[in-house]
């Protein structure tokens, strides 16, 4: 697994690598959203994405989990080259995802969708399905356990049989959570998991993640809220006009001048408003 490089000399000297990137570069009609970012997400960490809107930062984890091709650069996921692999495939690796805007099967009961979710399915071979029909039913069975556990984790229980597009804002994107988590994730990359979602419910997801975090999954979440950074984030990635701008400690980027200047004093003087 790499372990050299952008992380800075602290963290290099330690710190495996779960998943990087260099030069990432991705165009719509010629004008860049991103433009050569470069970064490394250390393995078993919480790793915020920040900077302003419109600075890339959906497109890259889009590149990153294989929802969008990108014009140039490399990504890798531990060791292995996943540049521009289908998101399924990236997906078996280990990668997950979830949308800044949901997107749960509506169609599906909220269980449905868990029960979807888990990429290595025994009945999706045919020849388990011919010889092997027990170790199915055994699969789904404890698919079933698991998915009904998850949503009582994320106080989605008494919802199960509701079809997902019933669900309020926040339960979808919970719901998205739970669905991304019932694939066993090494890796998970959330973009903006509490926006839009009752304040009540932010520190509960917070909870979450950490929760994540504490069994060993790799976390990358896009988050424009500092005092969530601050809280669980234990490093931080600054994506302006399509580069990184900084990586660091949340505390080292706010004393840098420049990362002030693009993305963090406007956000302090939004919170100080408040
Ligand atoms: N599918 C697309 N087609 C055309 N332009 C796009 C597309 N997706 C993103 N863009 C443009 O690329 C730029 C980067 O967008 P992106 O959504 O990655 O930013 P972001 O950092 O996630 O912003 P926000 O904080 O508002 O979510 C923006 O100018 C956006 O309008
Ligand atoms: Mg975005």
């Amino acid at each position: 697994m790499s372990g050299a490089g952008l992380l800075g000399s602290a963290q290099s000297v330690s710190q495996a690598v779960a998943l990087h990137c260099e030069g990432i570069t991705k165009a719509f009609q010629g004008v860049h959203a991103v433009n050569g970012a470069a970064f490394e997400i250390p393995q078993g960490q919480i790793t915020a994405l920040i900077g302003p809107n419109g600075a890339g930062k959906t497109t890259v984890v889009n590149v990153l989990s294989g929802a969008m091709k990108c014009d140039a650069g490399r990504a890798f996921l531990g060791d292995t080259e996943i540049t521009n692999w289908p998101s399924y495939k990236i997906a078996r690796q280990g990668l997950l995802r979830t949308f800044q805007l949901s997107r749960e099967l509506g169609g599906l009961t909220v269980l449905e969708n868990l029960l979807t979710a888990p990429p290595h399915q025994a009945g999706d071979s045919l020849v388990n399905v011919l010889l092997r029909p027990g170790s199915i039913r055994r699969q789904e069975r404890e698919h079933a356990e698991r998915a009904l556990h998850l949503l009582e984790v994320y106080r989605l229980y008494r919802h199960r049989d509701t079809r997902a597009r019933e669900l309020s804002g926040g339960q979808k994107k919970l719901l998205e959570m739970a669905r991304a988590v019932m694939a066993s994730p090494k890796v998970l990359l959330l973009d903006e998991p509490m926006a839009g979602v009752n304040p009540a419910l932010i520190d509960l997801i917070g909870d979450y993640i950490l929760d994540l975090k504490r069994s060993g999954v790799t976390v990358l979440m896009i988050e424009h809220n500092l005092n969530v950074v601050e809280k669980i984030c234990d490093y931080v990635i600054v994506l302006a006009e399509g580069r990184t701008l900084a990586t660091g400690r949340l505390s080292e980027l706010r004393e840098n001048t420049e990362v002030v200047k693009a993305y963090l004093g406007e956000v302090m003087d939004a919170g100080a408003a408040r």
